[in-house]
């Protein structure tokens, strides 16, 4: 039956784990699978900006053996212009895949249930699933298995950063802190999906306003832009109101001695984090960008693998 991967929780936690040993395993040797030979192409659609997702995609599906078709909704019917599901309706006559990178949540599931492609969130205000199987990949070759390990988000709680490291945070087994003003803090709704994956796999999700306290002993402390894509108008606001969660060299030392620092990047170098903890000796984000193309190949070769005839 067809899959899509819209949020990290259309995932169990044995199929996360199997898309990361895949992912492994393409990381060693780029080439060892071609599920996508014939060849297929795979439709990547942007409504917002992005430059490791777009190439990663690219370059991951032309290493599957596919063609990647990049679509700006500028340039589309998309966006207004025509509904997500009737744009699926059409694309799936001609493509393997939907990836897309859109606003609200609501248009993907619109677009996933239209169709008999499975599709994928390359970021949504909601979640950004992608990164995170990249994000798990980096804390594995660094940290070893995820499961038992504490990572501590800081700062947009409420973001698709924060709330898809809730989820996959959890489904992977790890100690899930978020440390955000009140007004920022993950939807309920989410905590409660993370609460109930969290009683199966032994891990476990906890609110903060103190940023101090949940980088304690932290092994993995994660930021990132306090003004995501779409909330530019909020940005005077957001930056008087985030100032307490930036990560700098003070609040890395309250971490585990060992602890690594990750962003998904673009980065603001002087907001949510210093220049010395982001170019420092702790931070793994090179490693982190890198896998964001290992990690999107296992998740297309494992969807691929169970698409509808
Ligand atoms: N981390 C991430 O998704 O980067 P892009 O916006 O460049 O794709
Ligand atoms: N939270 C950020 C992530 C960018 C990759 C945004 O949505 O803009």
């Amino acid at each position: 039956m067809t899959r899509h991967f819209l949020r990290d929780d259309d995932i169990t936690p044995a199929e996360q784990a199997e898309i990361l040993d895949l992912a492994v395993r393409l990381k060693q040797d780029r080439w060892a699978v071609k599920p996508l030979a014939g060849p297929q192409t795979v439709a990547v659609i942007f409504d917002k900006s992005s430059t490791r997702t777009r190439v990663s995609f690219a370059v991951g599906i032309a290493d599957l053996g596919g063609s990647p078709l990049i679509i700006s909704t500028a340039n589309s019917q998309l966006g207004g212009k025509e509904t997500p599901s009737d744009t699926a309706r059409v694309l799936e006559r001609m493509v393997s895949a939907i990836v897309w990178r859109t606003y609200g949540q609501a248009g993907l599931e619109e677009m996933a249930a239209g169709t008999t492609v499975p599709v994928v969130n390359a970021l949504s205000d909601d979640f950004h699933p992608c990164q995170l199987l990249a994000d798990l990949l980096t804390i594995r070759e660094h940290k070893g298995d995820p499961a038992g390990l504490t990572v501590t988000f800081l700062g947009d709680g409420a973001s698709n950063m924060a709330q898809s490291y809730v989820l996959a945070g959890v489904t992977a087994g790890m100690h899930v802190r978020v440390a955000s003003p009140d007004e920022f803090a993950p939807a309920a709704s989410v905590i409660a999906d993370a609460d109930r994956i969290a009683a199966a796999t032994g891990g476990s999700v906890t609110l903060y306003t103190d940023a101090a306290e949940a980088a304690a002993g932290a092994d993995v402390v994660v930021t990132d832009t306090w003004v995501s894509m779409g909330k530019e108008d909020e940005k005077a606001h957001r930056v008087a109101t985030f100032g307490a969660y930036r990560v700098d060299r003070e609040l890395m030392s309250l971490a585990a001695s060992d602890a690594v620092f990750m962003h998904c990047l673009p980065a603001d170098r002087g907001y949510e984090v210093t220049a010395d903890v982001i170019d420092g000796e702790q931070s793994i984000i090179w490693d982190e960008a890198e896998n964001r193309l290992h990690a999107q190949k296992a998740l297309l070769v494992w969807l691929l693998e169970r698409k509808d005839a």
